[in-house]
């Protein structure tokens, strides 16, 4: 008798679990028909309830439809998709409604004052009763517009839109303060991200929250402590004031647990991004993941990922709200991905590690004046997803000059995942760019997360700045550009169009006069605006860069260039390390895509994502290549994603990782897919703007259905 009953207890146990794992699960994964919110839903599982498409039909896949914006460029956008309407937008941040089932434009904002200085990850859908709004960032502003029409709610803020700098103090009023994540709604409110500067003219990076109904800033949370606060006395004690220091800002995005009242917010480093000898300290709450109350700001637990950063390791996306099984108990949590290849599991309720996480030494720094922290955080799992050191034996068997790169390598600085910027150059590894990115990971409620991660090391040193003596010497032109220009697009005007940054080298041959000074005001794509500068100040760039003696700021000496407070290091560029045909210097892969249990810390499978046609055609195996964008995953197994330079778009089983369907879109794209469901059939979109990692232009998005599916 006993024999008998204690496996039918078992399988009644198990069976109990599941049923409960499936309850919590349906109650927290949002997406079914529609995809109404960044990623699939307030938990950012990128996670789709459908099942029309399968693993069985996938290769039946036809576009649908294809939605022209007209104004081309990088489009990060992942859209929403509510009752049948799909809101999204453009490259140059034009939000747009279409019915989700032809593509057919219903509505689209076209901004007169081109305040088109970033890119948009999204917009943000909102109802009460008939009362239906769509939230979206423009430069310094949210709006806030009607669904249906798009047009401008008068009652929310100032006619129709809020000041993101509403609550980030008077440093703010002249620094650049963006949004191009979308913001989180919980009841009535939305919290906000924030772009900022990475320099030391950064604003402060406060987390705010703002009263849809009104525009009111609602509360603040200071990521830069002030003198009281907890944390405070982890900075010198003058930082708050933002004369040197800022950011410490979430621009990645956030998840909210709404029954629990609890949202989690991933905040950036702070800024100066590699230079720390002005902000000794540990530096809270920068690089953190913080679990805030939703309905005041309060802080309830908070995690540092990187003490004192140096290498700008933000945790670049939002996290992950999962449930997962550890030792026999069922634990809601909280799953964060970094670029330094780590994820990073919680306990979502009390902030404790589902996995220990240990604290270890990590390398000093040799900048004058620097103190890198001696320790850095590492979970005991699961283990990185991205490789962590690079040495003599990782250099590339495909790159035809393999001694320049292991010379280099050799005289650089490379010790691992915490080696500071020097001097003499240090290979940075994971790369800037990770690691994860933006995209961030899918997961499912099984709780196995899913990401692509981006195998790249960069080469950056860190030296002396212009001495003042130095750029006085120099035409305004020039000095504006040393102070502003440099870290991207080098000193000598070269940029890095494989890192890109494009080259400003004879550029009077190729764009107007006009297109430059707008370019420098406004920003465009992920170059920033530079709407500090004076009419005369943007004539004297100009000027330089056209090679022309012309200066209009006549007076000797310094010219207006307070705006950007000194700091004596700066970096010799935003330098992928690369071989002498522009691939990596790394042995592949390049690029992988990975299914993390987050119930065992064990990985399920891990495959090479990304190829380069002409090294597939020169018979080298599928090397891997770096990606921008997520995945997204079904509840029929699939997992969908774009994401690489090559311009596929791919579908893989996610049970096993194998590669189930591929084809190629009308350009890359950069961009995490969104699915839903319109009168009975499944569709899959995503926006094709190309332009990252030096592809070409595009400016659609792409549906797919299947064609008999009714
Ligand atoms: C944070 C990095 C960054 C900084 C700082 C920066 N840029 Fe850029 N810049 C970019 C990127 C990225 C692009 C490409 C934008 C795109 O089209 O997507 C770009 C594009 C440009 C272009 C257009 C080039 C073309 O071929 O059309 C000009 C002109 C330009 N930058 C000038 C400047 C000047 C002048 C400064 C300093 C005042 C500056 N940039 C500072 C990143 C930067």
């Amino acid at each position: 008798m006993k024999r008998i009953f204690i496996p039918l207890l078992l399988v009644l146990f198990v069976a109990i679990g599941l049923l409960a794992r499936f309850v919590t699960a349906n109650k927290s994964v949002a997406s079914g028909k529609d995809w109404a919110e960044y990623l699939g839903g307030p938990h950012r599982n990128h996670y789709s309830t459908l099942k029309q498409i399968t693993p069985e039909n996938v290769d039946q896949l036809r576009v649908a439809w294809e939605y022209h914006t007209g104004d081309t460029g990088q489009i990060q956008c992942n859209p929403i998709i509510v009752d049948g309407v799909m809101y999204g937008m453009t490259a140059t941040i034009q939000p747009f409604a279409i019915d989700a089932a032809t593509g057919k434009e219903y509505w689209r904002k076209s901004y007169k004052d081109k305040d088109q200085s970033s890119t948009s990850r999204g917009l943000v859908y909102w109802k009460k009763g008939t009362d239906q709004r769509i939230l979206y960032t423009n430069h310094e502003w949210l709006y806030a517009v009607e669904a249906k029409k798009g047009k401008p709610v008068i009652a929310f803020g100032e006619n129709g839109r809020a000041n993101l700098k509403a609550g980030l103090g008077e440093t703010a009023v002249d620094k650049m303060v963006i949004s191009n994540t979308p913001g989180t709604v919980y009841e009535d409110l939305i919290i906000m991200p924030l772009r900022v500067s990475e320099g030391a003219d950064a604003a402060l990076g406060h987390i705010q929250a703002f009263n849809i109904k009104t525009g009111k800033l609602a509360w603040v949370f200071h990521t830069i402590p002030q003198p009281g606060e907890f944390g405070y006395d982890t900075w010198p004690k003058e930082t708050y004031k933002n004369t040197e220091v800022g950011a410490a800002n979430n621009w990645a995005g956030m998840a909210v647990d709404r029954e629990r009242g609890i949202i989690y917010v991933p905040t950036g480093s702070a800024a100066h991004d590699f230079y720390g000898a002005n902000r000794k300290g540990s530096n809270l709450f920068a690089n953190c993941l913080l679990a805030l109350d939703t309905k005041t700001g309060k802080r309830i637990w908070h995690f540092q990922f990187v003490h004192h950063d140096l290498l700008d390791r933000d945790p670049p996306a939002p996290p992950n709200l999962i449930t997962v099984t550890h030792q026999g108990k069922k634990i809601d949590a909280v799953a964060q991905v970094t670029k330094q290849g780590y994820v990073f599991v919680f306990n979502r309720e009390t902030g404790e590690p589902l996995f220990p996480i240990a604290e270890k030494p990590v390398p000093a720094s040799d900048i004058p004046g620097e103190q890198a922290w001696a320790t850095q955080p590492f979970p005991t799992k699961p283990a990185p997803y991205a490789r962590q050191t690079f040495t003599e034996a990782d250099i590339s068997p495909y790159a035809i000059n393999q001694q320049v790169l292991i010379d280099l390598l050799k005289e650089s600085r490379s010790e691992g995942p915490f080696t500071p910027l020097s001097k003499q150059g240090t290979v940075v590894y994971p790369g800037l760019d990770g690691g994860a990115e933006w995209g961030g990971a899918a997961a499912d409620p099984e709780g196995v997360l899913y990401l692509n991660s981006s195998e790249m090391a960069w080469h950056i040193s860190l030296g002396p700045a212009a001495s003042e003596d130095q750029l006085a010497s120099l035409s305004s032109g020039q000095q504006l550009y040393t102070l502003n220009c440099t870290p991207c697009h080098g000193p000598e005007r070269k940029g890095n169009p494989h890192s890109g940054f494009p080259s400003l080298v004879a550029i009077a041959n190729r764009r107007e006069r006009g297109h430059v000074g707008s370019v420098i005001t406004h920003g465009q794509g992920m170059m920033p605006a530079f709407s500090k500068f004076s009419k005369e100040e943007v004539q004297d760039l100009v000027a330089f860069l056209f090679e022309e003696e012309t200066d209009s700021i006549k007076e000797p000496g310094l010219a207006k260039t307070e705006a950007v407070p000194k700091i004596p290091y700066e970096i010799s560029g935003y330098t992928k390390f690369l071989d002498s045909l522009g691939y990596p210097a790394v042995r592949p892969p390049w690029g992988t895509l990975n299914a993390i249990d987050l119930n065992t810390g064990e990985y399920l499978w891990k495959v090479a994502f990304g190829e380069y046609p002409e090294l597939i055609a020169k018979g080298i195996p599928q090397t891997g290549s770096e990606s921008y964008g997520g995945p997204v995953i079904t509840a029929s197994g699939l997992l969908f994603i774009a994401g690489t330079k090559d311009g596929k778009f791919r579908v893989y089983d996610k049970s096993n990782g194998a590669l189930l369907w591929e084809t190629k879109l009308p350009t890359p794209a950069f961009a995490t897919p969104s699915t839903y469901e319109v009168n009975g059939k499944q569709y899959v979109v995503v926006a094709c703007g190309g332009t990252k990692l030096d592809a070409p232009g595009g400016d659609s998005y792409v549906a797919f259905a299947l064609p008999d599916a009714k």
